[in-house]
């Protein structure tokens, strides 16, 4: 059987350098018409959706490398060039002269907010800080060493049975609450990461201080003590800032297409950024910050400075945790970014940490390295994101929690656009593998 995918010429003329309007894919001696998408940046991709109506072929395509599963407005990332843009802006022009609540706002709303709309955004966020009395018992049915992704997922969704108005799984109503739950869910996911390490400590829970900005705030309700209160260091908030700023969103992970995969069913927003928590959590996707730090301090604990690491990461026995990325295949832009904050808030406290200078070492011989090199191999923002939070004092395992925080305005408007855009559920099909139709067996024949 012949199969082969070829480009037509274009409405527009013919020409290597002129976009067709359609590709036709011969298979079995007959050929199919795909139209061609392409996006505002140029992105080509054959539009499948019919193949399987008229060919009786689908598309295979194990873990989507090759799959666009929606038209998004969002965010856009060039994995070749480095460049990921939020709504069109660089970057690299948020990280320098935005915030996260600007950022977020810009996620979530498409534009970059005035004066007046910013404040009013900052006031319903700040406002929204508390959790209801009864909402705090919930924390006490959790064993207090439950892992914080689990506590922060399981919360998520509980909070959705207290606004039941913003919770109803009817599009339309959920989404004429859209604003309320949006500045709800991305200041209630700062208190009740915070609670959770509380109660891991064994410590009351801080209420939130309607005067300090989004960082400050969180910072307080996780370190203020009855006895103390907490002194945030002006590059510690502006660090965590950058942080929370440069994992607003990235198209479509793993954990946000498992938001528009929840999404598409109708579930509300807290039902699917709960889904989105779970799915963050792995070790390859989310999970990595904390395994960064796991291996920097096994590589140290052993003494090896990081060369017989780099031999183990080769031949497969390890891998090099905050390396390699699905789309990013010459540097994370996030990265570059990240690695010179960590040198600013060491410094700012003071600190030498060993692990710096380890993932320093790792970094250098990893890019000079020909494995690491022809395959494309660089550091991701995981790679320095978890030595700032472990000086900032955020315990290990909530990481991740943390990336979830940052993460929340891209969960909420990947949410927003497929509630709002999308009509038939995510639901993709496969090709089975399993045994061919045989008949039951009686147990005793077995
Ligand atoms: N260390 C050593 N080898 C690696 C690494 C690594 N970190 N990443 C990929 N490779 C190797 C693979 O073994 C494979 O080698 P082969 O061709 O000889 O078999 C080749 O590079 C391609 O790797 P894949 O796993 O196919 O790449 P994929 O795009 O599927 O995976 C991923 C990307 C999951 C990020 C991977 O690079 C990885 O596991 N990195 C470490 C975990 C990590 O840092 N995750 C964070 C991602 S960023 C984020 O979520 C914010």
């Amino acid at each position: 059987m012949s199969s082969a995918i070829k480009e037509t010429t274009s409405a527009k003329g013919s020409g290597s350098d002129i976009d067709p309007t359609t590709a036709s894919l011969t298979v079995g001696g007959k050929s199919h018409s795909l139209p061609v998408i392409i996006g505002t940046e140029g992105e080509r991709a054959l539009d499948t959706r019919k193949l399987r109506n008229e060919s009786g072929y689908i598309a295979y395509d194990d873990g989507y490398g090759n799959t666009g599963s929606c038209l998004s407005n969002i965010s856009y990332i060039d994995g070749e060039k480095g460049i990921l843009r939020h709504r069109g802006y660089p970057i690299e022009q948020l990280a320098r002269h935005s915030s996260f609540i600007e950022v977020a706002y810009l996620v979530i709303y498409g534009e970059l907010p005035s004066a007046e709309q910013l404040a009013q955004f900052r006031e319903r966020v700040r406002g929204n800080a508390h959790l209801h009395e009864d909402f705090r018992h919930h924390f006490q049915g959790f064993p207090p060493n439950s892992h914080p992704m689990a506590v922060l997922s399981s919360m998520m969704n509980a909070l959705g049975c207290y606004y039941p108005n913003m919770s109803t799984n009817n599009r339309e109503t959920d989404l004429a609450h859209f604003d309320d739950t949006t500045t709800l869910l991305l200041s209630k996911v700062r208190t009740i990461a915070a609670a959770t390490y509380r109660m891991r400590m064994g410590r009351p829970f801080n209420y939130s201080r309607g005067s300090f900005r989004y960082v400050d705030n969180f910072l307080h309700m996780m370190f203020s003590e009855p006895y103390e209160e907490y002194e945030p260091v002006p590059e510690v908030a502006d660090a965590l800032d950058l942080f929370l700023l440069l994992h607003a969103d990235h198209e479509q992970n793993c954990s946000t297409s498992t938001v528009r995969m929840v999404a598409s069913g109708g579930a509300n927003l807290f039902a699917s950024v709960a889904a989105g928590v779970c799915a963050l959590w792995g070790p390859l996707h989310g999970g990595a910050n904390s395994a960064v730090i796991q291996m920097l301090e096994e590589i140290h604990a052993r003494g090896d400075d990081g060369s017989r690491f780099i031999e183990d990461a080769k031949t497969g026995k390890a891998r090099l945790m905050g390396f390699g990325h699905r789309v990013y295949k010459n540097f994370d832009p996030r990265a570059k970014i990240f690695g010179a904050a960590a040198e600013r808030v060491l410094k700012a406290l003071g600190r030498e940490d060993p692990l710096l200078d380890i993932a320093r070492r790792l970094e250098q011989a990893a890019l000079a390295d020909d494995y690491f090199i022809e395959r494309k191999l660089y550091p991701n923002v995981d790679f320095y994101s978890g030595i700032v939070l472990k000086a900032i004092g955020i315990p290990v395992d909530m990481f991740t929690v943390m990336f979830a925080i940052g993460r929340m305005p891209g969960w909420i408007a990947n949410w927003k656009e497929t509630a709002e855009t999308t009509k038939r559920i995510h639901r993709p099909r496969q090709i089975y593998t399993g045994p061919e139709k045989r008949d039951f067996v009686p147990i005793e024949k077995r």
